[in-house]
């Protein structure tokens, strides 16, 4: 949430800060501002709204400097206004910062200050970060302190309790961005003769081919040709370079209208990608060399615990389903928020997974880290290759989805299960699934991508469905076993893209109270595609037609719905194991369409952000 970047070299920093933003609006889009640093002066431009609008106010001003800082917001700490925007000037004028992240002391420190003579001009905890930075300039250090702008910063931050990224300049130093982390992510793009500042890969937009990952308590201080860091007791670190993988983090539209699209539309390829190098047809089994464990090692769990958020979460209720089937462990998900103060008492053989897309989700960042510190071998599941969750676990598996930038999860959702299968399977044939069970897993595996391609080709017709239920304001969705979890999905998509009310079910659970919200008023989309359940799915169907309920029918046994439902998308037969990955597609379409038709933005809904730093 929050998206900041700076610049620091000898092109026109304008335009790079401009395009570094557009890049990062996923990450929060309530206003976005900039403060370039020339001649010794702040120009300072921000406005609620786009970074579209802030790139025509800036166009007008014609700003040429070489220095400069820029944010994207999500509002945390007061109203979506220009003056709650980012960059925030200290009120003796001599320092400017963004902030991702949320200071939770900030109103004893804002007292101090108040009490010192500082003055403040919007409700942000942010601006109080930064007159403290002033404050310790101006009062805790001294002309000939060494490094005196990061020393400043240091001495500021060691007083801050909560999260933070911030790049901040000084107007005292023309050529320096400091920039801090803890708790929200920094990093640093090496160019030639210049530096990039960045909270993901994308806001260097190309320009960087190496970059930093900053590390919690790290603090650098960067000017065109050298940047260096330390950490918050003052000590030097050395330089980790790496270089950035720019076929991974390509995000670019191409001649698709949105990212969501897009992305829906790239899930055959993504899951091509999960399963590359990762299937050993010999021995009818995955190879997950990532996980960083043997064999022997991995018979000591008896127990799995999946941590995550949103729909990550729901991919680790899918693996409940998949690794207990065909792995007969045992395996319990959880919420990473719960998890991290719930202190869940968990059994020594157990392994821990945290599941997240972007890797920087803060609740399961934090839920690796309370779990690493009680000493249980974590590891992690992600698509965002360098991030703090894949730095800091003790192993675990890319997804390489490639770049997902519609805030709604499309791909990432269908590669983690898809991750998961391959994680069932590998345990599974350790275990007691046979060579010639795990066998029809591969070859369900291996044929899923072609039998995605066709079902997205069932676009057109859903659209259709979607044009004609559009304009309904409650839904429930309902799926028995592993597609209850695809029901929770069906509804969150619907639900954040659309701003339409939507719960997701067990079929067989809505007698038990959501029944009474079925009217003709409240259609239900009922997933039926596991034989085994599928005639009692037709029984819960005929409830909701006996209550006038209109339903929309995701089967593979159209015939059983013919007379029940008012609209039906047909899905093939597939394997049980891949089954689940194929119904997800159609409700994606389907959520899709319904909040284009209500003329909903789909890769930027109101109040959501796509990577959630701030809890
Ligand atoms: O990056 P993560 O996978 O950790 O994100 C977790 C959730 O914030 C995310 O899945 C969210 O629920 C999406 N907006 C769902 O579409």
């Amino acid at each position: 949430m929050c998206g900041i970047t700076g610049y620091v070299g000898k092109r026109n920093a304008t335009p790079i800060l401009i395009e570094s933003l557009t890049k990062l609006e996923y990450r929060g889009y309530d206003s976005a501002g900039l403060a370039l640093l020339k001649s010794g002066n702040f120009n300072v431009i921000k406005k609620t709204g786009r970074v579209a609008s802030l790139a025509n106010e800036v166009a007008k001003k014609q700003i040429d400097a070489n220095i400069g800082i820029s944010h994207t917001r999500w509002a945390t700490h007061g109203g979506v206004n220009d003056a709650n925007a980012h960059p925030h000037i200290s009120s003796d004028g001599k320092f400017t910062l963004v902030h991702n992240g949320i200071i939770e002391n900030y109103e004893n420190i804002k007292n101090f200050l108040v009490n010192q003579g500082y003055t403040f001009a919007s409700q942000t905890d942010s601006e109080v970060l930064v007159n403290l930075i002033a404050y310790h300039y101006e009062h805790r250090t001294s002309p000939d302190t060494k490094n005196r702008f990061t020393e400043s910063v240091r001495k500021a931050l060691i007083h801050i309790e909560g999260t933070y990224g911030i790049a901040v300049l000084g107007k005292d130093f023309p050529e320096e961005i400091v920039v801090a982390r803890k708790g929200s992510p920094l990093l640093i793009g090496v160019g030639k003769n210049e530096y990039l500042v960045s909270s993901d890969v994308l806001g260097f937009a190309g320009r960087a081919t190496n970059v930093i990952y900053l590390e919690d308590g790290q603090i650098a201080s960067i000017t065109c040709d050298n940047c260096d860091v330390i950490t918050m007791t003052n000590s030097p670190v050395g330089i980790d370079i790496k270089e950035i993988d720019w076929e991974l983090e390509n995000a670019d539209l191409g001649t698709s209208k949105t990212y969501m699209q897009k992305e829906i539309f790239e899930q055959p390829k993504a899951l091509e990608n999960a399963i590359r190098g990762r299937i050993s047809d010999d021995l009818s089994t995955s190879v997950l060399n990532g996980l960083n464990i043997t064999p022997t090692e991995l018979r000591q769990f008896d127990r799995i615990l999946f941590c995550a958020c949103g729909t990550a979460w729901h991919a680790c209720l899918v693996a409940e389903y998949l690794i207990e089937k065909y792995a007969r462990i045992p395996v319990e998900v959880e919420y990473a928020s719960e998890f991290r103060y719930r202190n869940a008492p968990l059994d020594k053989s157990t392994l821990v997974f945290v599941v997240s897309q972007s890797g920087e989700t803060i609740d399961t960042l934090q839920a690796l880290r309370e779990s690493k510190r009680k000493g249980f071998k974590t590891l992690a599941i992600t698509n965002s290759v360098g991030s703090t969750i894949s730095r800091e676990s003790d192993g675990g598996l890319y997804q390489y989805a490639g770049k997902e930038v519609g805030v709604a999860s499309t791909k990432a959702f269908t590669s983690q299960i898809m991750i998961c299968l391959l994680i069932a399977l590998y345990i599974g044939r350790m275990r007691d699934l046979s060579f010639s069970e795990g066998r029809e897993i591969v070859k369900a595996i291996t044929s899923l991508p072609n039998a995605i391609r066709d079902i997205l080709k069932l676009a057109p017709q859903i659209e259709k469905i979607a044009k004609k239920y559009s304009h309904y304001n409650d839904f429930l969705f309902l799926g028995r076993l592993s597609e209850f979890p695809i029901a929770l999905e069906g509804a969150l998509k619907l639900k954040e893209i659309s701003y339409i009310h939507a719960e997701g079910y067990p079929s067989a659970e809505m007698k038990h109270g959501p029944i009474a919200l079925v009217s003709p008023e409240c259609p239900s989309v009922i997933l039926a595609n596991d034989a085994e359940i599928t005639p009692k799915v037709v029984s819960n169907a005929q409830e909701i037609k006996a209550r006038s309920g209109k339903i929309i029918a995701i089967t593979n046994t159209p015939e059983l719905f013919a007379n029940i439902a008012d609209d039906i998308i047909a899905m093939p037969n597939l394997h049980d194991s891949v089954r689940v990955i194929a119904t997800t597609i159609p409700l994606q379409i389907l959520a899709y369409y319904i909040a284009l038709e209500r003329g909903c933005d789909v890769d930027k809904p109101r109040n959501l952000a796509k990577a959630v730093t701030v809890e």
